[in-house]
């Protein structure tokens, strides 16, 4: 089956809008069954509207996961990110897309499970050894995650991170047949670069979560697709589809690495 794999769009930047657009151009000419957009679209639910709608005249179903901007509360209401998760959701709904995180979608002989994930400091560098409470401030040195800042759960990231891995370990068990599973944070430890200097590895912590890993792990899923790292990764094989495809931010300068990706 083709899917058309999209993550990190990241349209609060008026270029990636514009380049959002002309890969929009590119898909809709692809003859494919599935598009999935694994989240990071923009903090600005009229922006998330907007790129979305880049991908009306798709034919086949639209999935989606949201990214950690996604439920960012730059300036409320929402006041929180709980709120901002059900603002997304209608969102979703208005522009013709399937939001994984409420349900699975059956496509052709593939269940699609998704989440955006979280991340509990579990694949923070061990090299680093920090506390805890450095990773839980997000702030150490001159660096800075910018969830300190806006994402707004009201509770410890751990509670966070489980909270989603308990509800998407729920819609796993419910699957019938082959899964692809979406997350927006990284799914596998191995997949988290360690560079080995600080300024890099410091934000390994907020990757992800070795109990989604675990969960994942534990039913046998074999397909994945994500984002949030801004790295392409393209690895298919005959046991194996593991696929990041991120727009990323202008400065990087990133292109997806294609448009379409099948999967057996
Ligand atoms: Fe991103
Ligand atoms: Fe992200």
């Amino acid at each position: 089956m083709r899917l058309l794999v999209l993550s990190d769009l990241h349209v609060d930047y008026p270029q990636n809008m514009q380049r959002a657009r002309s890969i929009a151009d590119a898909f809709l000419r692809e003859d494919a069954e599935a598009l999935v957009i694994a989240g990071d679209v923009s903090h600005k639910p009229d922006q998330i509207e907007a790129a979305l709608r880049l991908f009306d005249g798709f034919g086949g179903p639209r999935l989606f996961v949201p990214g950690n901007h996604d439920v960012w509360v730059v300036r409320g209401p929402p006041e929180d990110s709980w709120q901002k998760l059900d603002l997304v959701d209608d969102v979703c709904r208005r522009s013709g897309f399937h939001n994984l995180e409420r349900r699975n979608a059956t496509v052709g002989p593939f269940t699609f499970v998704g989440t955006m994930g979280w991340y509990d400091y579990s694949f923070a560098s061990p090299a680093l050894a920090l506390r805890e409470q450095d990773y839980a401030r997000k702030t150490w040195h001159d660096l800075t995650y910018m969830d300190a800042k806006y994402a707004k759960w009201g509770e410890p990231d751990a509670d966070v991170a489980a909270w989603f891995t308990a509800a998407v370990r729920k819609r796993l068990h419910a699957a019938e047949g082959p899964v692809v599973f979406v997350s927006h944070h990284v799914p596998l430890e191995e997949l988290v670069l360690r560079r080995g200097h600080a300024s890099w590895d410091f934000f390994n912590a907020y990757m992800g979560s070795r109990e989604l890993e675990h969960v994942v792990r534990t039913a046998g899923v074999s397909r994945f697709v994500f984002g949030h790292t801004h790295r392409p990764v393209t690895f298919i094989g005959p046991q194996r589809f593991v696929i990041n495809n991120p727009l990323g931010y202008p400065r990087e300068a990133l292109n997806p690495v294609r448009t379409s990706f099948d999967v057996t």
